[in-house]
């Protein structure tokens, strides 16, 4: 006899062991620079499908962030890049590359974007958020 309850519970378990983070989606990465473009502690301003995106080079590893401040909807920029941190040189709130988190106050939280760097290129998936 077919058990409902019993067949949802272990589609349920299924479903969270086999489902690692972010699965049902399926990022597609865009092109948005070269390596040598984005040197070690330094930013860079791209444009993905009208929106734009700070690159950040944290020891050769890449961080991309939205350029819209939660603060106040302003533009970050790259200039204020330290270390793995960045500052709005609006009013110099400053946000941790990693996590996208305001460490003066963390509610406020940068989006970010998922990254692949293949072969000296960094691709981004626009649709993505970390
Ligand atoms: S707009 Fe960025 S800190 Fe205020």
């Amino acid at each position: 006899m077919f058990k409902l309850n019993r067949w949802r519970s272990k589609r349920q378990c299924r479903t969270v062991q086999t489902a690692p983070a972010g699965a049902g989606e399926n990022p597609r990465f865009i092109r948005v620079a070269s390596m040598h473009e984005v040197q070690p502690g330094t930013g860079k301003l791209v444009t993905m499908m009208g929106r734009d995106i700070g690159l950040f080079n944290v020891g050769g590893r890449i961080e991309a962030i939205d350029n819209t401040c939660p603060h106040n909807q302003r533009p970050i920029g790259t200039d204020g890049i330290r270390g793995s941190t960045v500052t709005c040189f609006w009013h110099n709130l400053t946000f941790e590359l990693e996590s996208g988190i305001c460490t003066e106050a963390p509610h406020f939280k940068i989006r970010k974007y998922l990254v692949r760097v293949r072969k000296q290129e960094i691709y981004v998936s626009p649709g993505s958020r970390v």
